[in-house]
C-alpha cells in the first residue's frame, strides 16, 4: 500500500485528480474505463478538478462507466441528500459522460437484495472496476461498510451505526433521527477486487482511521485496513490526517514518495 502525503486538502485533491486523469487517458479505447466513485466532502476537490480538465479538453468521460459506492435506502433521487442527487449536482451534470454509463444503487428498489445482486453482476459483466476512488469515515469505514463488516462482503444492505448517523446529520439539519438508518453499499471485497483502489483521507478527524488502516493489523474493526492486502492500493492524504501516525511511519512514506509531493 502506498501512502502519498500532501501538504493540505487542495494539493491532495490535485494529486488525486491528476492520477485519475492519467489512468483514464491510458485506457485502451476498445474497452470502457470502469471507475468506482464515492460521495462525501473528501472527493469534492477532485470532482472540481476533473470537471476543469474535462472542460479544458484534457480528458473525456465518453468511454468511462461509473459505479457509485453507496446510496441511502428510502431517499428518492430528487431528495437533495440522496447520493444520486449529490453525484449529479457535483459531478455528472458538468462532464461529458453519457447518462447510460452512470450506475448508482437504487435505494428505492422494491427488492433491495435483488438490486444489490444486479449491481455486482453488472460490475462483473464489464470486466470489473479499474479504479475505485473512495473516502473513509472517522471510524475507518469504506463505502458504508461499518466496523465489523466482513472484509469479504459484497454489495448489500447495511445498517448505519449511531456514530455515522451523527456524523452525517450535518446534512440533515443536525438531526441524526432524520438520517436514514439503512443504506445500500458495495462490499469491502467489491472495492478490493478493483484493479486499483485510491482513498482520500483528509483532516484531523480522520487521523485515527488513517493510523489504524496503515499501522494496525488487518481487521474488520477498521474496514479500511483491507487495503493492506491489496496489491495496488494508494491512500492520498494530507498532513492533518497524519497526526496519529508514528513518526517513523510518517517519515518513511514522506521519504519514499517524496517525488509525488506537489
Ligand atoms: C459516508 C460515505 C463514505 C464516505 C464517508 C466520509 O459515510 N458513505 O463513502 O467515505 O461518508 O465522508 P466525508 O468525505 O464527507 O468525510
Amino acid at each position: 500500500m502506498k501512502v502519498i502525503i500532501q501538504k493540505d486538502y487542495e494539493t491532495m485533491c490535485e494529486w488525486a485528480a491528476g492520477h485519475i486523469a492519467e489512468a483514464i487517458r491510458a485506457q485502451d479505447p476498445s474497452r470502457p474505463f470502469v471507475l468506482g466513485l464515492p460521495t462525501g466532502s473528501s472527493p469534492l476537490g477532485v470532482y472540481r478538478r476533473l470537471i476543469e480538465k474535462n472542460r479544458a479538453g484534457e480528458i473525456t468521460f465518453r468511454n468511462v462507466v461509473t459505479f457509485n459506492m453507496d446510496e441511502y435506502v428510502g431517499l428518492p433521487r430528487e431528495h437533495e441528500q440522496s447520493y444520486w442527487y449529490f453525484m449529479h449536482d457535483n459531478f455528472f451534470d458538468h462532464i461529458d459522460i453519457p447518462r447510460d454509463q452512470i450506475n448508482i444503487l437504487n435505494g428505492m428498489a422494491e427488492d433491495l437484495e435483488a438490486e444489490c445482486a444486479r449491481y455486482e453482476e453488472k460490475i462483473r459483466s464489464l470486466g470489473g472496476i479499474d479504479l475505485f476512488l473512495g473516502g473513509s469515515g472517522v471510524d475507518g469505514h469504506i463505502a458504508f461498510n461499518e466496523p465489523y463488516t466482513s472484509l469479504s462482503s459484497r454489495t448489500g444492505v447495511r445498517d448505519l451505526t449511531e456514530d455515522t448517523k451523527i456524523v452525517n446529520s450535518r446534512f440533515f439539519g443536525n438531526d441524526p433521527e432524520l438520517v436514514p438508518s439503512r443504506a445500500l453499499s458495495v462490499g469491502v471485497a467489491t472495492v478490493t477486487d478493483s484493479r486499483e483502489v485510491l482513498l482520500l483521507i483528509s483532516g484531523h478527524n480522520k487521523a485515527r482511521a488513517l493510523a489504524a488502516g496503515v499501522e494496525g493489523g488487518v481487521s474488520s474493526k477498521w474496514t479500511i485496513s483491507a487495503l493492506q492486502l491489496h496489491n495496488n492500493a494508494i491512500i492520498a492524504c494530507d498532513e492533518a490526517a497524519c497526526g496519529e501516525l508514528k513518526v517513523e511511519t510518517y517519515r518513511y512514506f514522506r521519504d519514499v514518495y517524496r517525488n509525488e509531493r506537489i
